[in-house]
């Protein structure tokens, strides 16, 4: 078996032209969609993230701003940065590229900015607001993953979901996303003794642990859904995901490549978010 690519890029294209249309209806209620984009320090993978997030934020007709701080910038002046952004109304949404460096608290700075901006879905509020069913911003990851679902058509009631990787921006919210949609969801971590007796029995199989080659072929159910969140760069200094492309190619029925996979779907679903806090500022 030849498993069928899930195209993000095509996807996203799709996605991308419908926020541009509605940007230009919100304009002509003299509204521009805002980002802030902050980034400290000089991680080289987090500037090129941030890069590709302003470049998209423009492209769609959205205003952007990418403020940059140097590795050495005090905790209180990000929070004293973030209140004035919280305040500013041509700002609809604001986000903190993480890491930071050790000396600032995520948590704190995640908590500073205000729900309704929080276009990143972080936030405690929209947080439980996800665990709850309640609306709010949905993390971008796990949001474009679900695009990626929809796009094939793909039911995921009664099916069995497995997710490897428990963090607040990915695993957690993938997970709750798919029980959402009524999936049986089962989160593998570091400390499972099995993997591959859960990866095994996977239907759609999702993989956001930053590790190369952690999934391969003889782990997957044929046929099955395989979504690769992972990042990861080669030693020779290539872009790669978390599972073995060539391999589980064989056993699956469909996969998502890296790149061209879930990272382009993540800055849309940014664009997603950062465009609804905008419609929701109308009054
Ligand atoms: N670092 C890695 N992924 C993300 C993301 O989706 N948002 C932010 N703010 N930082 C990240």
């Amino acid at each position: 078996m030849t498993a069928q690519i899930i195209d993000g890029i095509a996807i996203s294209k799709h996605v991308r032209t419908s926020v541009a249309e509605r940007t230009r209806a919100l304009q002509q209620h003299g509204v521009t969609p805002g980002l802030a984009v902050l980034l400290v320090g000089d991680n080289p993978a987090s500037q090129v993230y941030v890069r590709n997030k302003v470049r998209a934020c423009h492209e769609v007709g959205f205003h952007s701003v990418l403020e940059q701080y140097p590795q050495t910038l005090a905790e209180a002046e990000l929070l004293e940065r973030i209140a004035v952004l919280n305040a500013d109304p041509s700002i609809h949404g604001i986000l903190v590229q993480l890491p930071l460096p050790a000396h600032i608290d995520e948590h704190k700075v995640i908590e500073a900015i205000a729900p309704s901006k929080d276009v990143d879905g972080f936030h405690v509020a929209n947080a439980g607001a996800l665990l709850t069913g309640l609306p709010g911003f949905l993390p971008c990851t796990p949001h474009g993953v679900m695009k990626m679902l929809e796009s094939i058509g793909y039911e995921l009631r009664g099916k069995h979901a497995v997710v490897i990787g428990r963090s607040n921006i990915v695993g957690k919210p993938m997970a709750l996303l798919l029980l959402q949609q009524h999936a049986t969801v089962t989160i593998c971590h570091s400390a499972t003794p099995d993997l591959k007796a859960m990866t095994l029995q996977a239907d759609v199989l999702v993989a956001a642990v930053g590790k190369q080659g952690l999934v391969t072929a003889d782990m997957v159910k044929p046929g099955a859904v395989v979504i690769d969140v992972g990042m990861n760069r080669t030693t020779e200094g290539k872009l790669c995901g978390d599972v073995d492309y060539a391999g589980v190619s064989t056993v699956a029925g469909w996969i998502t490549p890296v790149p061209g996979g879930v990272g382009p779907m993540t800055i849309t679903m940014l664009l997603v978010n950062t465009l609804q806090a905008a419609e929701r500022s109308l009054p």
